[in-house]
């Protein structure tokens, strides 16, 4: 079992820092405590008890005067900042709070410590249910401490960039906000990405160090993180140093560059001065996929992501203080980011870090866990939900789930029966669910059903309202923003808020292009929403080629991209389609050379082109559906009509709509017999 082997150093290492460094004493903390007066309410104090409708107003009328106070009061400031917002979209331009300096691990730690240094600020889920571990404010800031003196005397400093390639954990935490304490550049990677995908985020960043664990635990199989790391900084010049924490026991095959990294931090001291940062320092990258080209790193900034993660946490999930915070995503995506360290951390909240899947040891972990750490808010992804109501009713009720207050989805549009499941087996009915929309580049959540004004209606499926600040537009079809209600669009936020990313890394230009060009002035989602006759948002989904299986996002052209590389594949082209759990799964046309001898060699050649994608991108990534077909349908210009492709896999064929600038039409009905007979093969390996 791999519950036996686990040992959890990096814990063991933690209840050693419970003794401080010569000088400082524990009761240090509840001096400065005591010697604390209450602040004075301020401006913020007064306002943020205005009805959600008044203060909404506020923040679109008055941006200056509503984020201004939100900014001095709920966050703690080196410097003041001297101006609200600086702002010019058509050019990507934005920066808020400039002037102020500030550190965003003091905010999520040493302003906590100083309150209630014993409050648990993270409750690590271990994936053997019933493992779980507490750590204090106070712990979370000494290991912080620790790894981020880890990181300096390594040469580790400002500016710098860090990977991390953690799974769900006390330590990926420590390190997000060791690199913050220090002004390093965190670059989060999903524990779930190959070696090659790892090594191309490296690459585009440049980092100098990756933190990283022997081994991963998830579903009860053990991940061997430490050998990907291995491979992908063989092609990655500029790490200097791989910091390696043992998850496990088995002990990690040490090279080089390799750091023991609780060895190291056992002889750093638990105290770490937190660097001044401006409000527009780099905290982190984040790469996500865009429709075209290689994942993009995101770029995102101090003061304004803090408060915006900070603001939406308190705001939209009704989080109060001594609540426990379920947010069950991982680390490596943003809502991870926003939802599981961040905002929760800022606002002094209990936060937990979930190990384990919707399913292990069975489809009950999920109310399982909010009996046993009486959860008050459950945020997740609807494809859970879509595959745990698959299950007997019983595995919910089981569970005692009147600690629940708030439950949330994010990540993909929510099917009703789905939201209905949530909102009345597992909520009984009782608890507001908030469907939230927003994205990598927006920093939190941009429209959700909550805040509103008490007894507001939440209708099921509907991000309906938008966040402080947000202004949704729906554009039509000449560019033009559509007016009144009941009207489709693309989605677009015509002003700037305080957590949308600042720049792609490397590449301002390609920003521009992606988000601010087809709308000048406006920021353009890429989502399609619907503005319903009460006034309220629904989004349709993607306008661009971009896909979500289980609420991960991937552009087509990557994994096209990926398929391309096989030397029989002169050419491929990949479309979502839907999926009843997944939500969308790829579906990749694929060209082969005409010189293959057989059958046999054609699925040789698809079993290859399956192992390619795994290793380039992803095991999600790989496409569901193969489909080998003679040629693809080409404009005269030589596009790849893929709204053909769609019809073709969704078998909407009888409405093909306006074909005349095909290069060939009869191409239409050769790929639509291949698909009939792929759709036979597939019924028959059923029976
Ligand atoms: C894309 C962003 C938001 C954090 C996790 C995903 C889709 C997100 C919803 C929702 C319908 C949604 C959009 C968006 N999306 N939330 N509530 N309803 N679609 O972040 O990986 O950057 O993906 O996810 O298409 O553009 P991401």
């Amino acid at each position: 079992m791999a519950a036996q082997r686990e040992t959890a150093l990096f814990w063991t290492l933690l209840g050693r820092c419970r003794t401080l460094v010569p000088g400082q004493s524990r009761s240090g903390w509840s001096r400065r405590l005591s010697s604390l007066p209450p602040p004075p309410p301020g401006p913020w104090s007064s306002l943020s008890r205005l009805p959600y409708r008044d203060l909404y107003r506020l923040s679109v009328t008055d941006p200056d005067r509503f984020w201004g106070a939100a900014a001095a009061e709920r966050l703690r400031w080196m410097e003041p900042f001297q101006q609200v917002r600086d702002c010019e979209l058509s050019r990507g331009e934005i920066s808020w709070f400039r002037g102020g300096k500030l550190n965003v691990s003091v905010n999520c730690l040493d302003v906590h410590v100083e309150k209630h240094p014993e409050r648990v600020a993270l409750i690590w889920e271990r994936d053997e249910p019933g493992t779980e571990v507490k750590v204090t404010y106070r712990e979370l800031l000494e290991t912080t401490c620790r790894l981020a003196n880890t990181l300096k005397t390594h040469g580790i400093g400002r500016g710098d960039r860090v990977a991390i390639y953690v799974p769900v954990s006390p330590l990926a935490v420590t390190a997000m906000l060791a690199c913050a304490r220090i002004g390093a550049v965190h670059t989060v990677v999903f524990a779930g990405f190959s070696s090659e995908a790892l090594a191309g985020r490296i690459q585009d960043a440049q980092c100098k160090a990756v933190i990283t664990c022997n081994q991963g635990v998830r579903g009860g199989r053990l991940i061997e993180l430490k050998a990907t790391v291995d491979a992908a900084v063989k092609n990655c010049p500029s790490i200097q140093h791989v910091f390696v924490s043992q998850r496990t026991e088995k002990p990690a095959v040490m090279g080089e560059l390799d750091v023991p990294l609780e060895e190291v931090m056992a002889s750093q001291a638990a105290v770490c001065p937190a660097e001044p940062l401006d409000s527009e320092d780099v905290l982190f990258l984040l790469y996500t996929s865009g429709s075209t080209g290689k994942p993009k790193g995101i770029v995102h900034t101090q003061a304004g992501y803090l408060l915006y993660a900070a603001l939406t946490h308190q705001f939209v999930f009704d989080h109060q203080d001594g609540d426990v915070f379920g947010c069950v995503a991982d680390v490596g995506w943003i809502t991870g980011h926003s939802y599981v360290v961040y905002g929760p951390l800022c606002n002094g909240a209990t936060t937990v870090l979930f190990e384990s899947t919707p399913v292990y040891p069975n489809p009950g972990r999920y109310w399982e866990t909010v009996e046993r750490l009486r959860i008050n808010q459950l945020y997740g992804a609807p494809t859970a939900l879509r595959l745990l109501l698959k299950y007997e009713d019983s595995w919910v009720k089981k569970y005692d789930r009147s600690s629940l207050r708030t439950l949330g989805s994010v990540g993909e549009p929510i099917n009703h029966e789905a939201w209905h499941w949530f909102h009345s087996l597992v909520g009984e009915g009782r608890c507001p669910l908030v469907d939230t929309w927003w994205q990598t580049e927006t920093g939190g959540v941009c429209i959700a059903p909550r805040p509103a004004d008490p007894g507001a209606p939440i209708l099921p499926a509907m991000a309906m309202r938008p966040f402080f600040g947000i202004q949704p537009v729906l554009m039509g079809e000449q560019g033009e923003p559509l007016s009144g209600n009941n009207v489709s669009g693309a989605l677009c936020l015509s002003e700037p808020w305080p957590g949308m990313a600042r720049s792609i890394y490397g590449d301002h230009q390609r920003f521009v292009d992606a988000y601010f060009k087809q709308y000048p002035g406006y920021y353009f989602t890429g989502d399609g929403a619907f503005r319903s006759e009460d006034g309220y948002y629904q989004i349709t989904g993607r306008m661009d080629d971009v896909i979500n299986i289980s609420g991960h996002r991937l552009g087509t052209a990557e994994i096209e991209d990926a398929l391309d590389e096989h030397p029989a594949v002169p050419e491929t082209a990949v479309i979502g389609v839907p999926h009843d759990i997944k939500g969308e799964v790829p579906f990749a046309f694929v060209v082969l050379k005409e010189d293959l001898p057989d059958a046999a060699a054609a699925a040789a050649v698809l079993q290859q082109l399956r192992k390619l994608v795994s290793t380039k991108i992803a095991k999600y990534a790989v496409p569901e559906h193969f489909l080998v077909v003679k040629r693809l349908p080409k404009t005269r210009s030589g596009k790849i009509m893929r709204r053909i492709l769609r019809k073709v896999a969704m078998e909407t064929t009888g409405d093909l709509g306006d074909i005349s600038t095909l290069d060939d039409p009869s191409v239409v009905e050769e790929i639509v017999e291949a698909h009939n007979q792929y759709r036979k093969q597939r019924e028959e390996k059923k029976k």
